[in-house]
């Protein structure tokens, strides 16, 4: 989704801005621009604008930045807003491209999220004289401030106020009046924004990567709340009624290391390859050796209202949704809960049951999913316990759950999510051991052999990323070919889910998941002797394996070739398919972390035989702000 930053400080605005944009290119966007206040040109005190469409525009920019006058060298140049576009009203193009002004090029406004008033609003304003240059629905705001801003009497705090007041929708908005060459206003409600202070003045953006070289140290705002970012760094906020308050200040303790590649070609090589290190900090300090027992302290629920639950719903989307889906396997094995697991596009417009004794789960990476956001919302006025399962720390939702558990993965960056899917996981399983714990159903030693085979994972990924030959191989039939079909059964048939959505996102090949159980009731057909379909299947050790073993015969037999994922030393597997991807034993509940890591490098080294361009697949952004 777009990505805004606002600089307004004693030094030069252009490098944290172009800095600040470039590291929220992993949100994916088609069209870049800045729009700063010129201090020399006292006389015509027009903001200046430069704006590009296209991907790798933030360079672009730069070089066009450069040639207005507006280079990293500006000294003269200490405030300004900048913003990367993901369109959504309007197509991508210049005159689309943010920021947006009003009639008289005053005002400057970025915008990230959706202003769902902003036909009545255009109308309005166009009634009343302002002229529109956009097809977009930002630029309702920056005419709105205009409005507001000769009603308020030229000030802009309140004319913000006044304009917020007006939309709904979902917003984080940065606003530059040339009158004001020492402060800039941001405001937000529901659309990510995060602030700080360094020596050389304060800065806002959508994501902590872009000011995280200023600061360590962020703010974050409630919804319709104001701040007024001064060139001293310091930063005032206000509630939406206009009251000054302090808000609470969060570290940030990952560094600017964690938001470069660091000698990866990409992002998502260097974060799948993170993936041990984030599964030994997802499980460090959770069992207690001596009491030997599982702590959740950040579950928050006292054993009677652990007893009580008797239903879970896990709410999610896209990769998150799939975490969710092993997630209920493992609760429903482990601690014997039923869980519904329902995609939160969905969850929201349906009548869910819930009571006191549901529990729900709010699986989010970015925390900021709008969809998952508005299902817990829904979830809560039921009356349900809200957990919520979350990468980001400060983010929306942790605001919204009545309780948070963070993944600790750090930034991931790849558009395509692979560490934190492995960390979901991980936190799911200690879940579902937690909770099957607290119900009584497993004894001390079964806690510590469970949680074993956990710590044994780290080293097990080490061991599936350090050989990579039949991956490779894997790969080059899948890059060849415009179908590719998944199959596995139980917690095999749920990877295969993610497998297909990893291979389709990056590399843009067709890929289907289905349980292969399932596959004679139709997706056969699509098995093509002639190109001999590329079917994956998860046939790791499991209960179902024989059953899996003869789905392998099913497809082979119409002239499938088959790319099987099984565990070291299954030689049958090995005799059947025509490439087999081995990973090390474990429990089959946990089957696949193993084995998703092996379909995330599939879907990488097809993608890289393709040219694609890796972190930031066409269509697609990091994280959904709209719904
Ligand atoms: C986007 C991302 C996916 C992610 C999904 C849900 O589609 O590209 O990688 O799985 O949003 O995001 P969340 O932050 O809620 O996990």
């Amino acid at each position: 989704m777009c990505g805004i930053v606002a600089f307004c400080g004693v030094k030069n605005a252009i490098t944290p801005l172009l800095t600040g944009l470039a590291r929220l290119e992993y949100r994916g966007y088609d069209s870049a621009g800045l729009a700063v206040i010129d201090p020399q040109a006292k006389q015509l005190r027009t903001i200046q604008r430069v704006r590009q469409e296209g991907r790798g525009m933030v360079e672009v920019l730069r070089e066009a930045a450069a040639e207005a006058g507006l280079g990293d060298d500006s000294q003269g140049i200490t405030c300004g807003i900048g913003h990367t576009r993901w369109a959504t009203h309007g197509a991508p193009s210049v005159a689309n491209a943010h920021p947006h002004c009003d009639c008289q090029g005053r005002i400057a406004v970025a915008h990230n999220g959706i202003i769902e008033n902003h036909g009545r609003l255009r109308e309005q304003l166009t009634a009343e004289g302002h002229t529109f240059h956009s097809q977009t629905d930002s630029e309702v705001v920056s005419h709105l401030v205009e409005k507001h801003y000769a009603l308020q009497n030229g000030d802009l705090a309140a004319a913000v106020r006044a304009a917020v007041a007006e939309l709904s929708g979902s917003f984080a908005l940065a606003i530059l009046h040339r009158d004001y060459p020492e402060a800039l206003v941001v405001t937000r409600n529901d659309s990510p924004l995060v602030i700080g202070s360094c020596a050389t003045g304060a800065i806002a953006a959508s994501d902590v990567p872009a000011l995280i070289e200023y600061t360590r140290d962020v703010c974050y705002l409630d919804d319709r709340d104001i701040a007024i970012l001064h060139a001293n760094g310091s930063v005032e906020y206000f509630d939406p009624a206009g009251e000054p308050y302090t808000p609470n200040t969060y570290h940030i303790d990952w560094n600017i290391k964690e938001a470069e590649k660091g000698g990866y070609p990409d992002f998502m090589l260097k974060e799948i390859n993170e993936q041990p290190r984030v599964v030994r900090d997802v499980l460090k300090g959770r069992l207690n050796t001596q009491a030997k027992t599982l702590e959740l302290p950040e579950l928050a629920m006292t054993p009677d209202e652990l007893a009580a639950i008797d239903r879970v719903y896990i709410v999610a989307c896209g990769t998150s949704y799939h975490a969710g889906l092993i997630g209920k396997d493992l609760i429903e094995s482990w601690a014997r809960i039923p869980v519904e697991v329902r995609v939160a596009s969905e969850f929201r417009y349906a009548n869910p049951i819930i009571s006191s004794n549901t529990l729900v789960i709010a699986i989010t990476q970015s925390g900021e999913t709008a969809d998952t956001l508005e299902a817990v919302r829904l979830a809560r006025r039921a009356g349900a316990h809200v957990v919520a399962i979350t990468n980001v720390i400060g983010s929306r939702i942790t605001t919204e759950a009545q309780t948070t558990i963070y993944i600790k993965a750090n930034i991931e960056i790849s558009v395509a999510a692979t560490k934190t899917f492995l960390a979901q996981l991980c936190l799911l399983a200690l879940l579902a051991l937690f909770l099957s714990q607290e119900r009584g159903l497993v004894n001390e030693t079964q806690i510590v052999t469970a949680f074993e085979a956990l710590q044994r994972l780290p080293q097990q990924i080490e061991a599936v990323l350090a050989d990579t030959t039949s991956i490779d191989a894997a790969a080059e039939v899948c890059a060849d070919a415009t179908t590719v079909l998944f199959i596995g059964r139980g917690v095999g048939a749920t990877t295969c889910y993610e497998g297909a959505l990893k291979l389709k996102e990056i590399s843009y090949i067709h890929a289907e998941a289905i349980a292969a159980g399932e596959i004679k009731h139709g997706t056969l057909a699509l098995i093509d002797p002639i190109v001999a379909t590329p079917v994956v299947a998860v046939a790791v050790a499991s209960a179902t394996h024989d059953k899996m073993l003869a789905n392998i015969e099913e497809v082979k037999a119409r002239g499938a070739r088959v790319i099987a994922l099984a565990t070291e030393g299954d030689e049958r597997v090995g005799e059947l398919a025509d490439i087999v991807i081995y990973l090390p034993p474990t429990y089959e509940q946990l089957s696949p972390v193993l084995a998703s890591v092996a379909l995330q490098l599939l879907a990488h080294r097809a993608a890289v035989l393709l040219g694609r361009d890796i972190d930031k697949p066409r269509n697609l952004a990091k994280s959904v702000t709209v719904e």
